[in-house]
């Protein structure tokens, strides 16, 4: 577990510029080490933004996409061509222009595949495991001495709400305490759409990088708070820790300067 780094630039634009060009130099640097780097990617504006910045850089072009694998941190419980999908997001913003292949993008299922909210998060769960015995994804991620039926991804991104929330992990309900499974299903979130499936805070916290991208105003409380002293519960971001890095990207005015 590392602690986190806060790494500030002035706008919202330039944070997302500044996150696709860091994350180009590390998926470069994991592909060193690894045949296939598996990353967990997350829903909200700055995803958007970030994953915008990554299709529209001067580096995209050489990289080789065959050799990525994309998997989501948490998903709206919406049809599959609902705007309201993450996978969606992801697909518009980067997805679509680059030559990642249809079978490394591993989308958690929507409501209309024929599955029910808690079929689907545990359908995910599954997934994880079993691509968490492929030698490439990673070890699986040990607690402890005991192995977990979960692999680690080489980088997680993460979005951080005003009341502090990442994932699908909302503060004061009992999903960000759990720690048995992969995937949860969550209702009643206070962000709509209501039905949700998110990963745990385990698995978010098993991937070698955790970087949250957080700006504008109405989150500065919340990255304040997660800077200083609070509790999972009241601020479930300030518990997502990489095992090699944790970073904040933040602009100006989430941070308060
Ligand atoms: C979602 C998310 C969520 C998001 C944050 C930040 O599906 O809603 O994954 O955790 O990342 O709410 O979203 P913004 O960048 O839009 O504020």
């Amino acid at each position: 577990m590392t602690a986190p780094s806060l790494i500030v630039d002035r706008t919202a634009a330039e944070v997302a510029a500044h996150v696709a060009t860091r994350f180009l130099r590390a998926v470069r640097e994991e592909f060193e080490q690894r045949e296939l780097v598996h990353i967990c990617l997350t829903g909200g504006s700055m995803s958007a933004a970030v994953l915008g910045a990554i299709a529209g850089h001067q580096d995209a072009e050489g990289l080789d996409w065959r050799r990525l694998h994309f998997w989501w941190g948490d998903e709206r419980f919406v049809p599959s061509e609902h705007d309201d999908r993450n996978a969606l997001l992801a697909r518009r913003a980067l997805l679509n222009h680059v030559p990642v292949p249809e079978q490394n993008i591993h989308e958690m299922p929507a409501s209309d595949q024929g599955l029910s909210l808690d079929e689907a998060a545990t359908a995910y769960a599954q997934k994880l495991a079993k691509s968490g015995e492929v030698a490439e994804f990673g070890k699986v991620a040990e607690l402890g001495t005991v192995a977990r039926p979960w692999p680690s991804f080489s980088l997680c991104f993460l979005g951080m709400g005003p009341d502090g929330h990442i994932a699908s992990l909302f503060p004061g309900r009992p999903e960000i305490d759990v720690t048995d499974v992969a995937a949860v299903a969550i209702r009643e979130a206070p962000k709509p759409p209501p039905e949700r499936v998110s990963l745990t805070l385990p698995v978010i916290n098993a991937a070698e990088r955790v970087w949250l991208v957080v700006t504008g105003a109405e989150k500065a409380p919340a990255l304040a708070r997660v800077l200083s002293e609070t509790t999972p519960a009241e601020t479930p971001a300030s518990a997502a820790r990489g095992t090699v890095e944790t970073l904040i990207f933040t602009d100006a005015a989430a941070c308060g300067r």
